[in-house]
């Protein structure tokens, strides 16, 4: 077989979805458009179909392939994201047939991942998810890495196939990653000790993307992070002192947001990253409570936390977004009185001042521990170009 080139991607997409039996299908859909807008794209229009289980070698059905190529053909698309994972059979007979680069969700994801990552740690981090995700899914008769990556020089002696070359030069790069990746981990526990030592309590946000996580951070820290309304804004933890008169020493740490299906590798390598939530003595867990789907974004983000160690730790969950449902902020406790869940709204505030008495209630400053004054506390962003937190804590 010819190897062939795959199609150059763009940012003019068509967004494919089949029913295999699970329904919601409007709420995915729109799920799949928000990741795409994330990621940059224009979507032209979307396309539906229903299967008992997916085609092996082009996962729709030929019918449905042939309606996608007209609609590339007619709206001049660049790209077709499917919201499902594709076998790299499926994608590369796929991008042969509709003459457009295929992206699945997990290329999809991990793209948007790329852009958002800020820090050096987190840069390597998706190129290593990235690689993997590539390495699974070789197949002759397609170009996977970009010529120049493969030029002159690199490529195999006689005989060595295109295959074998990409295969090849993924295996070295991960390799070099990998070493990197190391030293970087090793710089962040030693902070994160540093940290324990001087008694200063973690918080960190967790939650579904969107839910408003940074909106709260902004609100509790008065930091002006960057809350936009995309999906995945935030990438890196970002960390910063949480004054709370009467509570001990804590400090917040924004985290990445989560999403249904987050591909394991990703959850893998990002597992350093998500290691503030992993380690901390508390997690926020910031919820949308105006999302129709709420309670299954709660699962997807409990399913993570299980994923990366932290389905243990203590948890408090914020009923955010009140402003739009008409509820009425406050704390809610269990029968033995206990702080379960605050309603709160992280754009107007309201509400806040319940969360910050729950936070002084939960960790109460105790002679002991406010005797034992800690070094002054710096803070920052989990990023190459600033110490996120001073060493000498
Ligand atoms: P990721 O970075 O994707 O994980 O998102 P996030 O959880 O950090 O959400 P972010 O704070 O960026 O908020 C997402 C959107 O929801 C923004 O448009 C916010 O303005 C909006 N938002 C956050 N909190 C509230 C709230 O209490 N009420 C309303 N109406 N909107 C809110």
């Amino acid at each position: 077989m010819f190897d062939f080139e795959r199609p150059t991607s763009g940012t003019r997409a068509l967004l494919v979805r089949i029913d295999f039996g699970e329904g919601e299908m409007d709420s995915r859909l729109d799920e799949l458009r928000e990741l795409a807008v994330s990621a940059g794209a224009t979507v032209l229009g979307t396309l539906s179909g229903r299967r008992a289980k997916p085609d092996p070698a082009f996962f729709a059905g030929r019918g449905k392939v042939d309606e996608i190529a007209e609609q590339c053909r007619a709206t001049n698309a660049d790209l077709v994201l499917f919201d499902h994972p594709l076998t790299g059979v499926q994608q590369r007979n796929l991008e042969q047939a509709l003459q457009c680069r295929v992206l699945d969700r997990v290329g999809l994801i991990l793209d948007i991942f790329a852009q958002r990552a800020r820090s050096a740690e987190g840069k390597l981090q998706v190129e290593l998810a990235q690689l993997k995700h590539l390495s699974t899914r070789l197949v002759g008769g397609w170009t996977h890495l970009e010529r120049q990556k493969g030029g002159i020089g690199l490529r195999g002696g006689p005989g060595e196939t295109q295959l074998e070359v990409d295969r090849r030069l993924i295996t070295q790069r991960i390799k070099r990653l990998n070493v990197q990746l190391v030293k970087l981990t090793r710089t962040r526990q030693t902070q994160s000790r540093t940290r324990a030592r001087a008694q200063v309590r973690t918080v960190a946000l967790v939650g579904y993307t969107n839910a408003g996580k940074s909106t709260l951070f902004n609100q509790l820290t008065r930091a002006q992070l960057y809350a936009a309304d995309q999906l995945f804004a935030t990438l890196d933890t970002t960390l910063r002192r949480l004054p709370i008169p009467g509570a001990q020493k804590l400090v917040l740490s924004d985290t990445v947001g989560f999403i249904r299906d987050l591909p394991h590798d990703l959850v893998v390598a990002f597992r350093a990253t998500l290691s503030e939530a992993a380690e901390a003595d508390l997690l926020l867990h910031v919820i949308d409570a105006s999302n129709p789907q709420r309670d299954e974004q709660i699962d997807a983000v409990n399913q993570v936390l299980d994923e990366i160690g932290a389905g243990g730790r203590q948890e408090l969950r914020i009923l955010n977004k009140i402003d739009r449902t008409g509820l009425p902020p406050g704390i809610e406790r269990d029968g033995y009185g206990k702080i379960r869940t605050v309603r709160l709204s992280a754009l107007t505030g309201e509400g806040c001042a319940d969360l910050r008495a729950a936070l002084a209630e939960i960790f109460p400053s105790s002679p002991e521990i406010s005797g034992q004054e800690a070094e002054p506390f710096q803070e920052g962003r989990n990023d190459d170009s600033e110490s996120s937190l001073s060493e000498s804590l």
